[in-house]
């Protein structure tokens, strides 16, 4: 989501004559897109400023400003530990960039701006030809910002807002003009995608609807989405799956825990039976189908027991790659009210468990694919010497291969057959 915003604000910014530097001594305006969903990424921002502010020195016309969660969370917070700051936005105010860096420009005193956006539409602004950053072959729209879930641990529906839909017209404008522009593969994106249409609509609509008539633009070779909650997964989405040949083989679901207690506790609002349920009939309508997943360790109560649970679940399931994270206490959150139980040191050990799982269950499933000839879509060049191209097959994973550079371009989909995995990545020669 923060990717997402950033392009926006530099396309956003590039219609103000705003270009992108290569070194930091060389901006007039600096800004720090932040995140506040574990404490370790708001340390992160607190060491980035820390190397950004003597340059207000040396550059005293320098505009520094802190967008995203961190701003919305505590924005008078961060102007009184960071005085040096020209301006704070949440983000929800993504579309008032321009307008900021004005004011900046024009007054002396630094100033928060945290509403939430209740009504306004989102710009489709013109992709100019000279952008350095277009959007690629891969590109993202966001269909729904916020959520209305409050899982106990979450700071996003603090920082974000409640969910709120965009007008199907506008989405298939926004994705007819990506494809304008070379986009192949469209990622829907939301906090939870499956409860598009339920609020903010002038007439509501599904999600699995959306996903039959985005699938209807012509153009469009991939689709994709992030990020589902199962609670609002449904059988139509399952059978969209079946019945979509753009709508790649691939769901990101996140289960957070294994166990039934902690994800009562997490407010979850489902159980691991139900999460289990949903993914033997996605399973069984899409056989190749690959899961990925977040989890969470050391959540306040987790017993070594119901830790083994979700070492289980990841079995059972069989992710091909998960994002794992150590639990991280967010103020305002009702689980920071619980106690903190686990200790770090049990924490770390737990994640170290879960990441090793993965990566042998990763490491399984990529060796599958050797031998074999996937789907890529051509994102750009490699970075590994002797291969010359990057992307990914439909399940995701990353592959990189070897053909004629001057036969093939980004945006092209090829065969690519495979002879090697390592990680998440697969590699090979382009057929
Ligand atoms: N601590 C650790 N991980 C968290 N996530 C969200 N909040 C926290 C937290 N307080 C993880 C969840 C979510 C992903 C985006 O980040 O797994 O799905
Ligand atoms: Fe946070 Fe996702 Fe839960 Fe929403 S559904 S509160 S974004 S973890």
């Amino acid at each position: 989501m923060n990717v997402a915003d950033t392009d926006r604000m530099e396309l956003i910014l590039f219609h103000s004559g705003y270009r992108r530097t290569q070194e930091k001594e060389d901006a007039d305006l600096i800004l720090v897109n932040t995140c506040s969903i574990r404490e370790k990424a708001e340390q992160k921002t607190f060491s980035l400023f820390g190397g950004l502010k003597p340059l207000k020195t040396t550059n005293p016309d320098l505009i520094l400003g802190l967008t995203g969660c961190m701003g919305q969370q505590d924005g008078e917070n961060m102007l009184k530990r960071m005085p040096f700051l020209d301006f704070v936005l949440g983000p929800d105010q993504v579309e008032g960039i321009g307008r900021a860096v004005d004011l900046a420009r024009e007054s002396e005193k630094s100033f928060v701006w945290t509403g939430f956006d209740s009504e306004k539409k989102y710009s489709i602004p013109e992709i100019p030809g000279d952008l350095p950053k277009k959007p690629g072959p891969s590109a993202f729209v966001n269909i729904i910002k916020g959520c209305d879930k409050f899982c106990t641990f979450c700071i996003v529906p603090f920082t974000r807002g409640r969910e709120k839909s965009r007008e199907p017209d506008e989405l298939y404008q926004e994705i007819r003009h990506l494809i304008l522009h070379g986009a192949k593969e469209i990622i829907l994106l939301g906090q939870n995608v499956n409860s598009y249409g339920k609020r903010g609509l002038t007439n509501p609509m599904p999600f699995h609807e959306l996903l039959y008539k985005v699938a209807e633009i012509p153009g469009l070779q991939r689709l994709r989405f992030t990020t589902s909650h199962p609670n609002d997964f449904t059988k139509e989405t399952i059978r969209a799956y079946r019945d979509l040949d753009v709508l790649v083989n691939h769901l990101h679901l996140p289960i957070q825990s294994g166990n039934n207690e902690i994800l009562k506790s997490m407010r979850r609002d489902h159980t691991v039976e139900g999460y289990l349920e949903l993914i033997d009939e996605l399973k069984a309508e899409v056989p190749d189908v690959s899961l990925t997943t977040d989890i969470i360790v050391g959540f306040p109560g987790e017993t070594d027991a119901q830790f083994k649970d979700t070492l289980n679940v990841m079995e059972r399931v069989g992710y091909s790659s998960s994002f794992m994270f150590s639990y991280s206490p967010r103020p305002g959150t009702p689980a920071n009210e619980m106690q903190d139980s686990v200790p770090e040191e049990v924490k770390r050990q737990r994640l170290q468990e879960t990441i090793q799982l993965q990566n042998r269950l990763t490491e399984e499933q990529g060796k599958d694919f050797v031998g074999k000839t996937v789907e890529m879509l051509i994102e750009g060049n490699s970075s590994r010497p002797d291969y010359s191209f990057k992307g990914r097959n439909p399940q995701y994973w990353r592959v990189n291969a070897k053909g004629d550079g001057s036969r093939y371009h980004a945006g092209d989909m090829v065969e690519v057959h495979i002879d090697q995995a390592s990680g998440h990545g697969l590699s090979g020669v382009i057929q």
